[in-house]
């Protein structure tokens, strides 16, 4: 059976944790209060926290990652400007966190996917769809078996390089939602 720990109690959190319990997955969650010294019992971590959470947790735990796979699911916004990224221009924050965690396989998803789209399964009248980035095949295979087995779509989106765009395209969205241009309960759908 897939299992999978969630660091985050929030949004996303309950959502992405929805998909995989709807697939028959194992999940269990870290809290905040808990992530300075975690019990990491998934084959999966998937980091569901805002950007700057990620380096401290990575500070406390690292060495339990080793191994296994690990998400990243962040828009790392400027949320002062809501006008940049905060990772070097041409990087992203996936690649941020492989290169600090080398002995796990680092894949980017759900960042282009609202939380209100993964619990209802549609954005507008399409069938959510959960794009993957990451440069391990059996990882990436293994996550989209997970989200497709909880009823969303999930692609292959190409390799960990692949995250710098999906970070572009979450970036858009948020900025569109934030303007009130498109909802929270909509977005950027996948017609394949
Ligand atoms: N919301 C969306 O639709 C959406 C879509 C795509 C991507 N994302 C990304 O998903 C991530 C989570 O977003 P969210 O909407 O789920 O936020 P959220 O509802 O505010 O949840 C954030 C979670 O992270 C925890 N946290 C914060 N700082 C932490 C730390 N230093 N160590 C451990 N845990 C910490 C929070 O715990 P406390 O509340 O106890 O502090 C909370 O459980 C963000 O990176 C965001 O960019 C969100």
């Amino acid at each position: 059976m897939a299992s999978f720990t969630i660091f985050g109690t929030g949004n996303m959190a309950n959502a992405i944790g929805g998909v995989f319990a709807n697939g028959g997955a194992s999940v269990d969650y870290v809290s905040h209060e808990q992530a300075a010294d975690a019990v990491v019992n998934g084959d999966t971590v998937v980091l569901a926290v805002p950007y700057p959470a990620v380096a401290e947790i990575l500070k406390n735990n690292a060495d339990k990652f080793a191994g296994k796979t690990v998400v990243d699911i962040t828009n790392p916004l400027n949320f002062e400007t809501f006008d940049s990224l905060t990772v070097p221009v041409g990087s992203s924050a996936a690649a941020e966190i492989q290169s600090a965690l080398p002995n796990s396989r680092v894949l980017k998803a759900f960042n282009t996917t609202f939380a209100a789209t993964l619990a209802s399964g549609k954005v507008g009248d399409t069938k959510t769809t959960v794009l993957v980035a990451g440069d391990d095949a059996d990882a990436k295979s293994a996550l989209v078996t997970a989200v497709q087995a909880g009823g969303l779509g999930a692609i292959d989106a190409g390799s960990l390089k692949r995250a710098h765009e999906l970070e572009a395209i979450g970036f858009l969205q948020l900025t569109l939602a934030a303007g009130e241009k498109i909802t929270w309960t909509g977005g950027f759908g996948v017609n394949n």
